[in-house]
């Protein structure tokens, strides 16, 4: 172990190892709801969006996932309440053996020690005014690493670890003297710097050049295995995700709508909009930049006033009068560790209902 983590351990109390529940799960998401209040007029209550409605949620030291969805789905809202940057409406999030709908102040510090973030605009993450010994050096400061040398140690073995090499090169560079690539391999070292348990990237490579998107992919899913990091990969393409997620969260207007390994998912798929989504995919490889990316067709519903019954009827060919508008669909099992919540499988076992 290096000084720099023995250091941090005396920092922060419980190691993660001892802390993480009987059956192994870091984070459990159970019924979450994430709701924002609209602003009022007079009067007037003018209601909540519904950006996360009703998700659970699983994940395992080590595991990837990935949550796919279009634009609004509510990706970042999710994301932002696992680091507590939200605080969820309802449910509850279990992170690391606690419950942290509620931390406050050192608890939440705790909270964001453990989860690397990364996200989508590298540019926008990083203060244009540091250079990146300075943006790295900032966590540990926070953290309590006082010790200078100690700190730039680390910065170094961090750049090395994001291939920014020779580190030399690096540390005194500000982010506009970067390419978008190198900016956000910078985030992605942030992100690792204090030894995260779970890594969370909110469409990492999308705002990137077609080139470099592979590259920064891989070197997520290195890091992921070298570390045995759980790993929550957020995006709205679903082509990016055979990069690495084991698993696939498929949401739609705030809700889980499908769930299921990865290739289980890409070749049994179950849900329409699962079908649409999977039909509109680009390919992140450079050779293939061409193939010009769709979405499905119509407009994702409102999340003030959603539609009643399965929220995606109103954009679905296989709808079924009187049912599918009527009555939001339970998880139904597929097997395979493959769920569907769409009434075209009403004749399988349901594992949830929701609550209307
Ligand atoms: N702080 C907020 N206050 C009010 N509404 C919000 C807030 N944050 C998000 N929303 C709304 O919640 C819904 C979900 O947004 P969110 O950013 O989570 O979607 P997303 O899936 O990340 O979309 P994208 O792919 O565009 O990043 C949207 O309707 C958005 O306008
Ligand atoms: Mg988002």
């Amino acid at each position: 172990m290096t000084d720099y983590i023995e250091e941090l351990a005396e920092v922060n109390s419980v190691p993660s190892e001892l802390n993480d529940g009987d059956d192994g799960f870091i984070l459990e998401i159970d019924g979450l709801k994430v709701y924002f209040e609209l602003r009022k007029r007079g009067f007037q209550h003018a209601g909540f969006v519904q950006a996360v409605d009703g998700v659970d949620l699983k994940l395992k030291r080590g595991e990837t996932i990935a949550i796919v969805g279009e634009s609004g789905c509510g990706k970042t809202s999710l994301m932002k309440t696992i680091l507590r940057i939200n605080t969820p409406t309802g449910g509850t999030i279990t992170f690391d053996g606690e419950v942290i709908n509620k931390l406050r102040s050192q608890g939440l510090k705790n909270l964001r020690r453990k989860i690397g973030f990364v996200q989508q605009d590298p540019y926008g993450a990083l203060a244009p005014f540091m250079d990146v010994q300075t943006i790295l050096e900032e966590p540990l400061k926070i953290n309590g690493i006082k010790d200078r040398k100690k700190r730039v140690a680390r910065v170094r073995q961090v750049l090395e670890e994001v291939r920014m090499t020779p580190v030399d090169d690096f540390l005194r560079k500000f982010p506009h003297q970067l390419s978008g690539g190198q900016q956000q391999r910078v985030v992605i070292a942030r992100a690792m710097i204090l030894n995260p348990i779970l890594l969370v990237a909110d469409e990492p490579v999308s705002m990137l050049d077609a080139s470099v998107r592979v590259e920064i992919l891989k070197l997520l899913r290195t890091l992921q295995e070298e570390h045995n990091l759980a790993v929550i990969y957020i995006t709205h393409d679903l082509a990016t995700v055979r990069y690495f997620s084991e698993y696939i969260y498929v949401m739609y207007a705030g809700q889980v709508i499908e769930k299921a390994p990865e290739s289980q998912l890409i070749n049994e798929t179950a849900h329409p909009y699962s079908h649409a989504l999977l039909a509109a995919t680009s390919d992140p490889d450079p050779k293939n930049v061409d193939e010009f990316q769709k979405v499905p067709a119509g407009e994702p519903p409102s999340l003030v006033t959603p539609p009643a019954g399965c929220r995606f009827h109103p954009r679905c060919e296989l709808i079924e009068k009187g049912l599918c508008d009527v009555k939001r669909p339970p998880e139904f099992d597929l097997g395979n560790k493959h769920t569907v919540t769409c009434w075209l499988f009403k004749d399988r076992p349901i594992v949830r209902e929701f609550e209307e």
